[in-house]
């Protein structure tokens, strides 16, 4: 009875993933709190990829993904500054990226890829490739993994950096364990036809909201 009662709890708890096709997160007010943690069982990553649409009107620099691992607070970040400026993180080292062509005030179609053997990094703006750029080699992202959209881990105290936190809407979010093909990268970004994310699958997301975000329908215009 106790190990069938157990059982019941369990399932209850379990996450159960949603297809989120259509819907997005909406990020409607500044804070150092409301986030979404993106939940993932894969544990070993040599390669990256991810993929996601944001909306925004922020000058301001902000977060469009985080994943945080013991090792490394920033182990794969998409941080866009101020003006037409990104900032690609990957095993906590940087690379910039400038001119891009990100749009405020539409949906982008954002993706970055990583590869721990190169080292490479890359940022896909509109399907728009950038500049193929070093930032770290010979080790993989390792262990669990705190993925978290609309806040910028504070890697000094724990905690978010409200000033760095995201404002608007976040949709379509895969993440794959490989470097995707510029033609499957080309195909997410225009919306037609592409294997979903095996360590991030908008279409069967396990995720957890805190605090003041939306889960709504996306907004198609007649
Ligand atoms: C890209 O999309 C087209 C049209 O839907 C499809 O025929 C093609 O197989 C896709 N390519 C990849 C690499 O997924």
């Amino acid at each position: 009875m106790a190990l069938l009662l157990l059982l019941v709890t369990l399932t209850t708890c379990a996450a159960t993933p949603q297809d989120l096709a259509s819907k997005m997160f909406t990020f409607p007010e500044e804070t150092n709190t409301a986030h979404v943690k993106l939940l993932t069982t894969k544990q070993d990553l040599s390669a990256v990829t991810v993929c996601l649409r944001s909306f925004t009107d922020l000058l301001r620099g902000h977060v469009l993904f985080s994943l945080a691992t013991s090792h490394a607070f920033h182990d794969f970040m998409i941080y866009k500054d101020t003006n037409d400026y990104f900032s690609l993180r990957a095993r906590n080292k940087r690379a910039p990226f400038e001119f891009q062509g990100y749009k405020l005030n539409e949906w982008n179609a954002i993706c970055s890829t990583w590869d721990a053997t190169s080292g490479i990094i890359q940022l896909w703006v509109n399907g728009k490739p950038s500049s193929r750029k070093f930032v770290s080699s010979g080790s993989d992202i390792i262990g669990p993994m705190s993925i978290v959209l609309g806040q910028f881990p504070d890697s000094q105290g724990g905690g978010f950096l409200t000033y760095l936190s995201f404002i608007g809407m976040i949709s379509d979010v895969h993440m794959w364990d490989s470097v995707l093909s510029p033609c499957e990268i080309q195909n997410y970004s225009n919306e037609l036809s592409f294997t979903p994310g095996n360590v991030l699958n908008w279409n069967a997301l396990d995720f957890q909201i805190t605090g003041r975000v939306l889960l709504e329908d996306k907004q198609r215009i007649c």
